[in-house]
Order: C-alpha cells, then sequence, then structure tokens
C-alpha cells in the first residue's frame, strides 16, 4: 500500500522593499547604493525577498517620516505596485518616525528599519543560552520605545525563541484604570529585568570558565572581521574543527574556541567571534559587550579581510572602529586578506596587500597561504614575549614547569638550591615571576656552583 507522505510547504517569502536616505553633512562608510545592497543581503538571510528599493538625498531628516512628504507618497504608490509587505529602512528609525510612518502605511504594510533586521538575523542565530538572551534583551529594549498600537507585530517579533517574549500584549493583565500599553510596558520592562538577572547568572558562570581558561595561560588568537569575510572558514581550515560555516551573515554568533598547534609545535587557543556590520545597532553592541571583550583579552588578532569584496576597505574600516570601542584597538593584529582564489587578477592582490602593510593573503578555502600565515601567527604572538631571566628554588616545580610550557627557554643552569632560567615569556605571566626576577647580568646565587647545564641556541 503506497501512502503519499504530505510534504513539507515552504511559506511564500515576505516581500521587502528597501528605502536608503542620505542626509547632508552626515559621514557614512560605504556609498548609500552600496549600504542598500548590503541590506537587500541582510533581508534575504532574514528570510525576506527584496522586491524594490528607492533612495533619497535629503538635507535634513524630515522630523515626522524622515523622508520627504512627496518621496512618501512616491513609496507608498511602488510598495501597492510591487504588492510588498515590509518596507526596510537602511537606518535605524526614531520612534517617532516608525510612529508615523507605521500610520502613513496602515496595517497591511509593516515598516522595518535596518536594526530590527539584524536582531531578527541574531535572534534566529543565536545557539548558546547567553546568545539567545543577548538577542532578546537587545529586541525588548529596542522594542519598548517603539510599542504602538501594532503590539501583535511586536509580540510575534520579540518572540523570536518563544517561550516568555510571546507574553506581550497577553490578556489579563490589566491593572485597574490601565490602558492596554501601559500594560504591554511594564510587561517589557519586567521581562528586561529578569533576562538582565538571568544574563547575569549565565555570565558568572561564564567568567568562571574564562578564569579557569586563564589559568591555563594558553595564547589567544581571535578571528576578527566584517560579517561573511570568512572567519569560521579559516577556523575550520586552521583547526578542522567543523565550526558552522555558510554563505549568510552572522552564520557565527557565540564565539567558539578551538586549541591548534602552531608549526613551532606550540599550541594556542583560536577563537572565533561575531561578524562585526557597519551601523550594528548599538543596543547589540551594548548586548554583546561581554561577548566582544573576550576579544580584548587575546594576545594576537587575525582580522579576516574579504578581499575580493568591492567595499573591503570600507569594511576593513568598520571593524577597526568595532574594535576601538569595545577597547581592542591596542592588541597586536595581523590583517589576513582571504578569498584570494576569487581574484581574477594576481596584480589586484599585490596592490590589495600594499594597503595593507605586513598582511598576508591568502584563500581559506583552497588552503593557499596558509603555511605563511600560520609562520606568521607563531613569529607574532612570540614577538610579544618579554625576555626574563629567574631563579626559581626547586620547591617552585610548578613555576619551573611553567616556563617550560609556556615559555621561550633559551638557557637553563642547574644550581645547588635551585634553576636560573633565561628566555622569554607571555606577558600575562611576568607578574607571576616577578618575585624571582633577576638581572640578566646578575649571576645566579651560589654562583660558585653553577653548573651550565644547557645553552639553547
Ligand atoms: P559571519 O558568521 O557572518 O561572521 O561569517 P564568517 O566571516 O564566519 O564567514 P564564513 O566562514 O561563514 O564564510 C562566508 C562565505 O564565504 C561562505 O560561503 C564561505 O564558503 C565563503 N568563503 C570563505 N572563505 C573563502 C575563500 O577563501 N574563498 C572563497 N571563494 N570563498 C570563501
Amino acid at each position: 500500500m503506497s501512502r503519499r507522505v504530505p510534504q513539507p510547504t515552504t511559506p511564500p517569502r515576505e516581500r521587502a522593499f528597501l528605502v536608503g536616505v542620505e542626509i547632508h553633512g552626515q559621514e557614512y562608510l560605504l556609498p548609500l547604493e552600496d549600504s542598500l545592497t548590503e541590506l537587500a543581503l541582510l533581508c534575504d538571510t532574514a528570510g525576506l525577498e527584496v522586491v524594490g528599493q528607492l533612495t533619497q538625498k535629503l538635507a535634513a531628516p524630515h522630523p515626522q517620516t524622515l523622508i520627504g512628504s512627496g518621496k512618501l507618497e512616491e513609496l507608498k504608490a511602488l510598495v501597492e505596485e510591487t504588492l510588498a509587505d515590509v518596507v526596510v529602512f537602511d537606518d535605524e528609525l526614531s520612534p517617532r518616525h516608525q510612529r508615523e510612518l507605521e500610520e502613513a502605511f496602515g496595517s497591511r504594510v509593516r515598516v522595518l528599519d535596518r536594526t530590527a533586521i539584524i536582531l531578527d538575523i541574531f535572534a534566529q542565530h543565536a545557539r548558546t543560552s547567553e546568545g539567545q538572551l543577548q538577542v532578546k534583551l537587545a529586541q525588548y529594549e529596542y522594542y519598548l520605545p517603539r510599542l504602538t498600537g501594532r503590539r501583535k507585530q511586536l509580540a510575534q517579533q520579540t518572540g523570536g525563541g518563544g517561550g516568555r517574549a510571546g507574553s506581550v500584549g497577553g490578556v489579563g493583565l490589566r491593572g485597574p484604570g490601565e490602558t492596554q500599553l501601559e500594560v504591554d510596558r511594564r510587561v517589557i520592562r519586567r521581562e528586561i529585568a529578569h533576562l538582565k538577572e538571568e544574563l547575569e547568572r549565565v555570565r558568572a558562570h561564564r567568567e568562571r570558565y574564562r578564569a579557569q581558561r586563564r589559568r591555563s595561560r594558553l595564547p589567544t588568537v581571535s578571528l576578527v572581521g566584517y560579517t561573511n569575510a570568512g572567519k569560521s572558514t579559516l577556523l575550520n581550515r586552521i583547526a578542522r574543527a567543523g565550526v558552522y560555516v555558510a554563505d549568510q551573515l552572522f552564520a557565527t554568533l557565540d564565539p567558539t574556541t578551538r586549541r591548534v598547534k602552531l608549526p613551532g609545535g606550540e599550541i594556542a587557543l583560536f577563537t572565533d567571534t561575531v561578524g562585526f556590520i557597519q551601523k550594528l545597532p548599538t543596543t547589540l553592541v551594548a548586548a554583546f559587550r561581554a561577548t566582544l571583550e573576550e576579544i580584548a583579552e587575546a594576545d594576537l588578532l587575525l582580522h579576516v579581510i574579504d578581499i575580493s569584496h568591492p567595499n573591503a576597505m570600507s569594511q576593513a574600516k568598520a571593524v577597526q572602529q568595532t574594535l576601538e570601542e569595545i577597547h581592542a584597538a591596542h592588541i597586536p593584529l595581523l590583517a589576513v586578506l582571504n578569498k584570494i582564489d576569487r581574484l581574477s587578477d594576481p596584480q589586484a592582490a599585490r596592490q590589495a596587500l600594499q594597503s595593507f602593510p605586513h598582511a598576508i593573503a591568502i584563500s581559506a578555502k583552497t588552503g593557499e597561504g596558509l603555511d605563511e600565515l600560520m609562520s606568521a601567527i607563531g613569529r607574532l604572538l612570540y614577538q610579544t614575549y618579554i625576555p626574563i631571566r629567574v631563579h626559581l628554588p626547586y620547591h617552585q616545580g610548578q613555576l619551573i614547569s611553567l616556563f617550560h610550557e609556556l615559555g621561550q627557554v633559551e638557557q637553563v643552569e642547574h644550581h645547588r638550591n635551585g634553576v636560573t632560567l633565561q628566555g622569554r615569556l607571555p606577558g600575562r605571566l611576568v607578574a607571576q615571576f616577578a618575585p624571582w626576577k633577576i638581572s640578566s647580568r646578575t649571576p645566579a646565587r651560589e654562583e660558585d656552583n653553577a653548573q651550565l647545564v644547557q645553552q639553547i641556541p
């Protein structure tokens, strides 16, 4: 007996119409058209079908509707014509703009902005409980001042991972004399407080894990870069780690760490991080601060740049700006120009290399340039090491093995009461060895009995 298995039907994608605005005198990282191309990719990743776009250059934003009234009429006609369900603005809309535009478009068409789209993508991609909590908190904080009569839409959007967020606009919560909007605000504020508490708990747990990792004292290399630059692919290649790779924006949201053996035999930890993007919503930077701050603890940053992208330079700048924001700009950084397999003109790669001094060109996909990259990482990691000479009594066995394990030992002298080690140590370990430090010219105690056992070139 044959029975037809019902096939899952994919619901039709919502149709999105994009709007980009350039205000005179404001600085933009990307030209308007390129920023809209990026927004189209974001919408696609969020599951929307882009059906058209409109741009306007303005002397100043219209106080009520951002775009001028004539442009708004043109937009409404285009939205009708293309049967768009959603209008997406490339810049973050103020709560007032949002409200006025929603009124102008009526109940059939939703009004969103870039931030809402990024929040939605983040909600879809967050895997760890901390990531999910961070996104939910960012969503609530973003939507709270934007609460209007459209509570149903809000409840759906903030519902993200389901659960408690869906309680927005629930029935039966209305206190005496309160409007539904006030109830909604109260419910959301309570949710925000609850999420913050939860996050504190998760963070305390992660902090313990982080402290443990710090104790393990392995050097850490963090991969940073614009979204879709190829960080996960590179980490995969380096560590054969099986990290999730997808041609989507923000495929990696939660940091992934892998142990990797460098060409010199030393072990380092490599961490993949969330991709950066221009106009990264401030709510999200704030929500992800703790995760991003892990970057600031790295010994070396690999800035992965998609050199085949027409806006590679602006993307690199956006990354640099975010690094400054999270106080990571002081960390030694190696620029990695990725996707050279996509460049038809090798001359172009050479030219690109000139704009990024000391950069290494690679293809994470084919593996080209990887050996050079790994050697450079080894070299740079150990360049930051600090020369030191210590005399350690034999009962400090743990420190003696730590120096051998994580430092670079250049000379060992065994004495009756201890061992003198000369070499280089990672900066963060120096404090622990400080009590045992001797100057490089000071002979070790009991010099007379010294026996030079080993001289390491
Ligand atoms: P986010 O998670 O958004 O931050 O992205 P990511 O930087 O981790 O990028 P990912 O590794 O997911 O790669 C994005 C896309 O670029 C995928 O389709 C990869 O297959 C592709 N890609 C990565 N490296 C290369 C490369 O060297 N050459 C080519 N041709 N494609 C690459």
